[in-house]
């Protein structure tokens, strides 16, 4: 099956991973431990007390992955650099062998003619830096500029565009509010310093990126906001919890300013966090173009729980992947306009740097037939078509996962892969939807040339 997109010519066909979920040979080349190593070693952390240690091995099995990117017909692939490999302690001179790996990588890309687009956090913080309080941290910003600049000094020659952090929201949410990711603390509202300190990483390494002529994007988990009904206290609840998944990490960079978070009694300073002239390091730089990570949208309703000003309600009437997420591909199409009704001519122009979804391997189906994934896949890129068409300025798509790979505290149990991987044997074996996408990409490349 290939379905036709009007997709504009231009448009950069991609997939996306990101290091721990598929590197493995965590103690190779002088990497040091990151905060995922330690977390999957608390007990009960992690499904099944699944690790990262070997995941996909990719770190010694990458030219075979390249090949089947190459197979696919991909423009760009997103990954993500290992801070760990390239500053062991998390400060001081870079590892070579661990930048090694990436320039292996890299040119062995751009030689099978696919432009990388690394990503230089995608949650891995060296346990070391975790250890002096990690993002909660503001030194943590700084460090994680001077790594940047680091990978780009090695890199900078062959890599033209750069994503600084991947989903500073989940990160800090999940990480550092509820303590279900590494490095597994439940601070709750007290880990809002955790996102003023990325978006500070974030400019500071912007600003350096960009004075070397590099282009520069970050890439947030965004949702579209739906209230649960249109009582005022439904809607005052949604508005709050769009502020604090949204607005909190696209309004400092697009409009130097953090949107207010009263609902939650917090101050401008989120906890004092805020110096003077932060807003501007942070939104100074510019984007060259934002990465919008989009899974589903979110339902919310007025609090039954007095410590937060918001409850999430279910989306009914849809269906669900294996994860339990709702497909509403329309959300992304309805996510995209709300961000240009929101920021206008500041608004940057989008790729998406995630979009797929998990499938049961465990199911008593084929594991290759993955007629749901090409029906999710296929119903978000028409959203996208539409948005296209609406004005919006899209620039490319790279769906998630190349690969099955270590779905963070869900282990190997939810597998997001245009490629099934027997974890056991390391065999690569492409679905259905592979082949799905190869086509399209084709046709769109025959319609457009590239
Ligand atoms: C993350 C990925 C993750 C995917 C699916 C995103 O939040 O960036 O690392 O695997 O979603 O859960």
């Amino acid at each position: 099956m290939t379905d036709r997109y009007d997709l504009p010519a231009g448009f950069r066909w991609g997939v996306s991973t990101a290091a721990y979920q598929i590197e493995g040979a965590v103690e190779e080349d002088g990497r040091g431990p990151s905060i995922w190593d330690a977390f999957c070693e608390r007990p009960g952390a992690v499904k099944n007390g699944d690790s990262g240690r070997v995941a996909c091995d990719h770190y010694r099995r990458w030219p075979e992955d390249v090949a089947l990117m190459k197979g696919l017909g991909l423009d760009g692939y997103r990954f993500s650099v290992a801070w760990s490999r390239v500053q062991p302690e998390g400060r001081g001179k870079a590892n070579a062998a661990g930048l090694d790996f990436y320039e292996r990588l890299v040119d062995g890309l751009l030689e099978a003619g696919i432009a990388p687009l690394p990503t230089l956090f995608h949650w891995d913080l060296p346990q070391a830096l975790e250890d002096e309080g990690g993002w909660m941290q503001r030194e943590t910003a700084f460090r994680f500029a001077e790594y940047a600049a680091l990978v780009a000094d090695r890199l900078g020659d062959r890599v033209p565009a750069w994503i600084t952090l991947n989903e500073p929201f989940v990160h800090m949410v999940f990480g550092y509010a509820l303590g279900i990711h590494a490095p597994g603390r439940g601070l709750m509202l007290d880990a809002l310093p955790v996102a003023h300190h990325q978006l500070l990483g974030h400019g500071l390494a912007a600003a350096d990126l960009r004075s070397r002529g590099l282009d520069v994007l970050i890439a947030n988990n965004l949702t579209p906001v739906r209230a649960a009904s249109e009582a005022a206290e439904d809607r005052a609840a949604a508005d709050a919890y769009d502020a604090l998944h949204n607005r909190l990490f696209m309004d400092p960079l697009l409009l130097g300013r953090y949107p207010d978070l009263s609902a939650y009694g917090v101050g401008e300073d989120l906890h004092g966090a805020v110096r003077d002239g932060d807003l501007e390091l942070i939104a100074r730089p510019g984007l060259d173009g934002l990465g919008v990570n989009y899974y589903n949208p979110t339902r919310i309703a007025a609090p039954t729980d007095p410590g937060l000003p918001f409850t999430q309600a279910p989306i009914e009437g849809v269906p669900h992947t294996h994860f339990g997420w709702p497909v509403v591909p329309d959300g992304l199409h309805e996510l995209l306009v709300g961000l240009r009704e929101r920021y206008g001519d500041a608004l940057p122009p989008i790729t998406i740097t995630e979009n797929g979804c998990s499938t049961d391997d465990a199911a008593d189906t084929d594991p290759l037939d993955d007629s749901d994934r090409i029906a999710y896949l296929a119903g978000h890129l028409d959203a996208l078509a539409r948005a296209a068409a609406d004005g919006i300025d899209v620039r490319g798509y790279y769906t998630w996962s190349l690969l099955d790979n270590f779905e963070w505290a869900e282990g190997f149990s939810q597998r997001f892969g245009l490629v099934h991987v027997d974890f056991d044997t390391q065999v690569r074996t492409p679905r259905a939807s592979y082949a799905w996408y190869r086509d399209l990409i084709g046709d769109h490349v025959a319609r457009h040339g590239r």
